[in-house]
């Protein structure tokens, strides 16, 4: 089973990004700790980065198309604005799993909107890089 694992805008710069909000680690070394976890769970995992929001949406179609088992997305700050990628959720039949590395609740009013939420199987934020692994958790526990 595949599990593709998407990021939007600015995620590139984990590790050197306002460090005491995202953390220390990198995209890469997050990646690299997905992998490993995935071996362990017995699920492939497609890990992608795009400051563009249309390569977001294009990736989202690919994961139905491959009929992935999930997606697990963190949309940056498209999150907050982007109603073109919450219609791509809504128009895949594959459940999405929404991360965050920060609480984006406990953060600015721009950031209390999730049009990811709202397509959403569920959201997972707030645990710096764990949250990924947290869902990818959640991803193997779709499989039937
Ligand atoms: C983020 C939260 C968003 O509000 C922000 O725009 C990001 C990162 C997070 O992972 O905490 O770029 O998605």
């Amino acid at each position: 089973p595949l599990v593709m694992v998407l990021n939007g805008p600015n995620l590139n710069l984990l590790g050197s990004r306002e460090p005491h909000i995202y953390g220390q680690d990198t995209l890469d070394d997050i990646a690299a700790r997905l992998e490993d976890q995935a071996q362990g769970l017995g699920l492939m995992v497609d890990i992608r980065q795009s400051n563009h929001e249309g390569h977001l949406v294009d990736w989202l179609h690919e994961a139905g198309a491959r009929g992935a088992l999930a997606v697990i997305l963190n949309a940056g700050a498209f999150t907050h604005t982007s109603i073109a990628i919450h219609d791509a959720i809504k128009g895949i039949t594959v459940p999405v799993i929404e991360v965050h590395l920060s609480n984006p609740h406990a953060r600015e009013e721009f950031r209390h909107v999730s049009f990811v939420a709202r397509a959403a199987k569920g959201s997972i934020s707030g645990f710096g890089a764990a949250s990924y692994a947290l869902a990818l958790d959640a991803a193997a526990a779709l499989r039937h």
